[in-house]
Parts: C-alpha cells; structure tokens; sequence
C-alpha cells in the first residue's frame, strides 16, 4: 500500500540531540515549536504587525490561510503562478506593491525552492517589504530570509508541528499542548494497516479532524510530537539524498506517461506532484480513484486554493484541475516505484 503522508518504518532510530542540530541548520536564529504551522505564521502576522496591510502570496496555496487573513483583516494580494515550478513571478509581485504592502509570502511549493535571494535583488533594496518563506513544504531548504516556518507533519511522522524560524529578539511565549484524541489517530494513520483502515471507511478521517481543530490562539508543540522529531530526524537527513533519487526516477516514468512534471533542481520532494496529461483533465478524479484500489492513494493539493477564478488566475485554476500528489516514502526503492507505475498504466 503506497500513501502521501509520511508513515513510520520501524527500524534502528536514534534520538538526535535536535536543538543542537537545528542550530546548525539555521544559526543566528531563534528557533520555535509551534502546534502547527499555521501558529507560526500567526505570530509572524503578530510580530509585524501585519494586521490591515496588505500581503502579496500565491493564488495557489493551502485554504488554512483564509481564516487567519480575515481574523487580522490583512489584505491578500492573490499572485497567479507559473506553471513549470509552481512559484509567483517576479514581475507579478513588483507591480502588484502598494503602499499598503508589507510582506511578501513566498512559498517553496512542494519542496520546489523558490529562489529568494533573486527576488530580493529585484527588490532592489526595498527593506520595509519583508519576505516570509513559507517552508511547509520544504524540510531541507535552507530559508534566505529572516523569517520562514515549516510545517513538521508533511515530512516526519510526527503527527503534528510546525516550526517558526525568526530574529532572536522576538519574544515569544506559548501556551503548551499536550497528546490528544487527534495526535492518536494521526498516530495510527502514520501506519500502513490503520491509513488504509481510514481511507477505505474513514473517508481521509485524519486529514479532516486536522483541518477542523481550531486552536485560535498560537500554541506549543506536544512532547511526543517533538521526541517523533527528534527520532526521526537523523533517518529523514541520511535518507533524503536517496528520496529525491527515487523521485527524479518516478518523475522519468511519469513523463513518458504524458504527465508534467516540475524542476527537480534543488527539489526535496516533500511531494512528488506531476498534472495530468492535458487531454485528461477531465479525468484527473477518476484517476485518483481509481488508484485507491490499486492501493495507490493519491492526494490532490491543492484542487481548492482559495480562489478558483479562470480568468485571474489562469494556471492556479489549470493546476488545481490537473494536480496529483503521488505516494513517496523516503524507504522507498525502485521496485515500489515501478509498482506504482504499473497502477498508473492500468488506471490510464
Ligand atoms: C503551503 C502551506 N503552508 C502552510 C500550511 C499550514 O501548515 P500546518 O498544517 O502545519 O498548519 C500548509 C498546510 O496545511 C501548507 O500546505
């Protein structure tokens, strides 16, 4: 059985002392544990003071971000994307600035890095315009900016977590949180025997209780949460090399089935997403569905952005209809992708 989310291998893991290698990772930055992604980027809102501005972000991307934006009534500034990466251009955002701008949401969609350094040199010199990297996506991209967070669940099996990357002088305190009736079942869907259980009866019950939990104000990160990512850590960092391998490979395949696949420069895969071939669009769907009963469960991020508006945003609309996330494990190996090209070939 071959799913999207990160599942738990048991194997020999060994705790990695994870604050001292996260500062590693991003030295001279404050480094905090968020219950979720979307908290981190709540007291990013809050740090800046972004409430009542304005903020330029992808068309494409995870509808979590309504609510927040209408809660502190910030402005956003939908950007279309481009197609071949996934990433707002250039030019978009520059003429899209106000004076009511104040921040810049980029977004390393799918573990696709886009390319900050580049676009803050076309900023030329514009300092009161801060960049925020949303790295939900991209566990193993290292943030240009001084802000970023990343959303720990998509790439551990941590079962929840985000992490908000900022200045040292940023005073933060937040409530803890501790294990609770979603964590278990999140937990349980982290293993091939119950994901299955969930998506046969359960119609994608964990995704769903994640999506309605509402936590309103920012919070901790749970402990066992933090020991799934500190045990995992050290597996995920010696086996990524070999994950994005087995995905420039599964990206071969799918092209010679006519699907589009995007760059792979720099890419860390935290999904292997690929559009349908044009000529199935229509299709995309019943693609999905039937895979499931090959055992090859799918997903579809993001087939509802926020907007879903053609003329606007053309290639957010042609993405949204087109996308599919297929199943990548970093223990993958050649042999499972050929399975799941054979599904692929049957379904097609
Ligand atoms: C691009 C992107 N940003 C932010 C988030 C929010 O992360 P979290 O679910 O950890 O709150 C998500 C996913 O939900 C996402 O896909």
């Amino acid at each position: 059985m071959f799913f999207v989310h990160p599942q738990i291998k048991l194997g020999r893991l060994r705790k990695a002392d994870i604050i001292k290698k996260l500062s590693s990772y991003f030295p001279d930055k404050q480094l905090v544990f968020t219950d979720m992604g979307r908290s981190a980027f709540k007291i990013i809102v809050e740090k800046l003071n972004l409430q009542n501005s304005e903020i330029l972000m992808p068309a494409y991307i995870c509808d979590i971000f309504k609510p927040i934006l209408e809660r502190y009534n910030i402005k956003p500034v939908f950007l279309d994307i481009d197609l071949k990466t996934f990433h707002i251009k250039h030019e978009d955002i520059i003429s899209k600035i106000t004076s009511r701008t104040k921040a810049i949401l980029v977004c390393h969609t799918y573990g696709l890095p886009f390319d900050v350094d580049a676009l803050r040199s076309d900023l030329r010199g514009r300092t009161d315009l801060t960049i925020i990297e949303d790295c939900a996506h991209a566990f193993g991209v290292k943030p240009k900016s001084d802000i970023a967070f990343f959303s720990l669940y998509k790439q551990f099996p941590a079962l929840r977590g985000g992490l908000l990357v900022c200045p040292k002088d940023w005073q933060i305190s937040l409530p803890k949180t501790s294990f609770n009736f979603r964590d278990f079942i999140s937990l349980l869907n982290c293993f091939a025997l119950f994901a299955f259980i969930f998506k046969k009866f359960g119609k994608d019950i964990a995704p769903k209780m994640l999506r309605k939990e509402k936590l309103p104000e920012p919070a901790g990160l749970n402990k066992l949460s933090l020991k799934l990512f500190s045990y995992f850590f050290e597996d995920f960092e010696k086996s990524l090399p070999h994950r994005i391998n087995i995905a420039k490979l599964f990206q071969l395949e799918l092209k010679k089935l006519g699907f589009e696949v995007q760059d792979s420069k720099n890419n860390v895969f935290c999904y292997l997403s690929a559009l349908v071939p044009n000529n199935l669009t229509d299709k995309r769907d019943e693609i999905v569905e039937k895979l499931r009963k090959y055992h090859v469960f799918c997903t579809r991020i993001w087939h509802t952005p926020i907007i879903l508006n053609h003329e606007e945003f053309p290639n957010t609309f042609e993405a949204a209809r087109r996308i599919i996330n297929f199943p990548l494990q970093n223990y993958y190996t050649e042999r499972d992708i050929k399975k799941i090209i054979k599904a692929v070939k049957k379904v097609l």
